[in-house]
């Protein structure tokens, strides 16, 4: 039995705050950021009384409303978020609590861009081993929470929002969630991108706060390389894996980091531009938020249909990576 997607949603603040706002901000250009990255706004979640929770409550109310069904009838909440409302309880849990979800059980993932894949696929073996009948998947960050708004080097990058799908047995065999690939590097990954206090390691102090440690820190450069690599190289073994050729992709839908990183991914796949997923021009990198929110901008316009081949690909901090092949039901 495989899973299937069977209601998407999402939730993007109406603060929008675009690369202009920014030069006024940092020494940037709207032209720097565009040619670099493909960004020209993002959203900010900016009433400091609504965290992360707040998005994966207003995400989890229309995933519901969607699929006709009642709170109670969902069996497990996953979470993928870097930015939870605090350390704990999970921002699983309070989504739980703001929807009622009585009889979930309810847990946080954190594998930075990549945690919607990896959430993703797990909550697909609950499914697969007969153990749940709905599971609830959520990727949500509010990135405005731990941005250097002094940083030019990752404040252009990033934005707030989230979205999320429900999934339940595949009706017909065949479609669903079809195969994954999933990768951790921390042994070349960890030191390239990371936020380093606030946890164990560094707990917060007057001296975390001074020295800046509670923002994202990147070697940018590092990470486009590896990126670029990682993203294709996962993709073109989720094809070769399943023998899909170029022709049959439906969409790519890569985590949207930055245009070149989707470009290359899109070409060593040799799948044409009108089938690649991007609105990271407008959301800008969102993190776990951003590969659902493409599905749900999908299903939104309508263009999924019965037996569309989807490849989910993903690539963030760890590093983590990975790749989804979809049979859309
Ligand atoms: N505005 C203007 N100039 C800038 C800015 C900015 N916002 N940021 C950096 N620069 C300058 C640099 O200081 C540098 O100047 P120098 O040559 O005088 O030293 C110059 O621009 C070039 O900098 P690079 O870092 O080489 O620029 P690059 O082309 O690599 O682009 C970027 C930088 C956009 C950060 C790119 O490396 C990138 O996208 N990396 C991936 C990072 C990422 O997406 N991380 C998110 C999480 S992981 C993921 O989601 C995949």
């Amino acid at each position: 039995m495989k899973a299937a997607i069977t209601a998407t949603a999402k939730y993007l603040p109406d603060t929008v705050l675009t690369n202009h706002d920014l030069e006024q901000m940092l020494d940037t250009s709207d032209d720097w950021i565009k040619s670099r990255t493909g960004i020209s706004e993002r959203r900010i979640l900016r009433d400091p009384e609504k965290p992360t929770s707040y998005m994966c409550g207003e995400v989890a109310k229309q995933l519901l409303e969607k699929r006709h069904i009642d709170a109670g009838e969902i069996d497990l909440i996953i979470v993928a978020t870097m930015t939870p409302d605090m350390m704990f309880p999970s921002t699983a849990c309070v989504t739980q609590s703001i929807i009622g979800a009585v009889n979930a059980w309810a847990f946080d993932l954190n594998a930075a861009c990549s945690g919607f894949v990896y959430a993703l696929n797990t909550a697909a073996r609950f499914i697969e081993s007969g153990a749940h009948k709905k599971v609830m998947v959520i990727g949500a960050d509010k990135m405005s929470s731990i941005l250097d708004f002094t940083d030019r080097n990752t404040a252009i990058l990033f934005g707030d929002g989230a979205a999320g799908v429900i999934i339940e047995p595949a009706e017909e065999e065949g479609f669903g969630i079809l195969d994954a690939r999933l990768y951790s590097d921390g042994l070349n990954g960890k030191e390239h991108l990371y936020m380093l206090a606030g946890g164990s390691r560094y707990p917060a102090s007057h001296e975390t706060v001074d020295k800046k440690m509670h923002y994202i820190r990147q070697d940018g450069r590092q990470v486009f390389k590896s990126a670029v690599i990682s993203m294709a190289d996962v993709a073109e073994e989720i094809m070769k894996r399943n023998n899909l050729q170029a022709d049959d992709v439906a969409y790519l839908v890569p985590h949207q980091a930055n245009q070149r990183i989707i470009n290359a991914t899109a070409e060593r796949m040799g799948v044409d531009h009108s089938k690649v997923m991007s609105n990271v021009a407008k959301y800008g990198n969102t993190t776990a938020g951003t590969i659902p929110i493409c599905l749900a901008e999908l299903d939104e316009q309508q263009k999924l249909q019965k037996g569309s081949n989807l490849i989910l690909v993903s690539f963030g901090a760890g590093y983590t990576w990975g790749g989804i092949y979809v049979k859309w039901q």
